[in-house]
């Protein structure tokens, strides 16, 4: 039986130019959804995973993310002291024992598989999972994807687990697209990708599952990482590397996810305020406010 997954990577050093000005001195990945910052979400979900071990890849203009995963322990006494429930709740994920965070700095933003290549001492021999600081899973559980996906990843020894998304056909050329074998998988049951193309375009996309965010990994991914040629941005992409996975003869699969888990990101203004709106309207305690404000602006639109 193998080890039950532990470690997780969350690249965050991008540089978020498509959200300036609001990116010009935060991270991206720090911006609010609703009451929380967004790498927030993921690493709670990631903490629900039971992955007690996160490496934050970092960058310049990134310090706050670390400011705020610092547990300090004088912030939580006085709270404590205070006898503040609502917020402490909110500062779960600093407890002791939810995890430990480590940082790694990627000094210049060479693309999401350079990211991730920094975490190979990390991770060592074990496997991993790598998700996205700018990108939230909404469900009744938000954890239960990633559970499911590092579950399958083990019973079938995958090289590589991968959550995916139906998008619409005239949306594809956003995504990485995967090329499967055989027909459409079913929620929940891993199909074999044979490719990967990074942003289709329009017209050309092989299927409309595009990659969600989520990722499951065997050490096998640094190896290709290492045998990936940089893209025409001098750029090493991830999508690339997963292909050199396949060509190796590595076992790679796509995890379908359930109509009601989504996949939201904040690295656009368009898809930042559809998160924005969809989570504070989630919020279970200040929902119902947003609802009611929403309701009456509708009439003025
Ligand atoms: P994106 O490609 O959406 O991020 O990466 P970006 O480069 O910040 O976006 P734009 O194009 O400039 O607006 C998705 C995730 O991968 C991380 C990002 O921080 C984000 O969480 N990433 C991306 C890195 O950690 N390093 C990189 O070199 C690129």
């Amino acid at each position: 039986m193998s080890l039950p997954i532990t470690k997780a990577i969350v690249p965050a050093a991008g540089l978020g130019t498509r959200l300036m000005p609001a990116t010009k001195s935060q991270p991206k990945e720090m911006l609010p959804v609703g009451r929380k910052p967004a790498v927030q979400f993921v690493v709670e979900e990631l903490q629900a995973a039971q992955l007690r071990q996160i490496l934050l890849i970092t960058g310049r203009r990134k310090r706050t993310i670390e400011d705020h995963f610092d547990p300090e322990p004088e912030m939580i006494a006085a709270l404590e002291q205070a006898g503040n429930e609502i917020v402490l709740e909110d500062l779960a994920f600093l407890a002791k024992g939810a995890s430990r965070f480590f940082y790694t700095r990627q000094s210049s933003p060479k693309g999401l598989g350079h990211a991730i290549a920094l975490g190979k001492e990390f991770v060592g021999d074990d496997h991993c999972v790598v998700a996205l600081g700018d990108s939230l899973i909404a469900a009744a559980d938000p954890a239960a994807p990633l559970r499911a996906m590092m579950q399958a990843h083990l019973d079938l020894g995958a090289a590589a687990m991968i959550a995916v998304e139906q998008v619409p056909p005239e949306e594809a050329f956003r995504y990485g697209i995967v090329s499967i074998d055989g027909f459409e998988p079913s929620p929940g049951q891993p199909v074999a990708i044979t490719d990967i193309v990074e942003k289709p375009p329009p017209g050309t996309a092989p299927t409309n599952l595009a990659i969600a965010a989520r990722y499951v990994f065997s050490p096998a991914i640094f190896a290709a990482l290492d045998r990936t040629a940089p893209d025409r941005k001098g750029e090493i992409q991830l999508t690339d590397a997963i292909n050199v996975l396949v060509r190796m003869g590595e076992p790679v699969y796509a995890w379908l996810l359930h109509p009601d888990e989504r996949r939201y990101d904040v690295g656009n203004f368009e898809s930042y305020f559809r998160t924005f709106i969809d989570f504070a309207l989630a919020d279970e305690r200040y929902g119902y406010l947003v609802r009611k404000y929403i309701r009456e602006k509708a009439y003025e639109l």
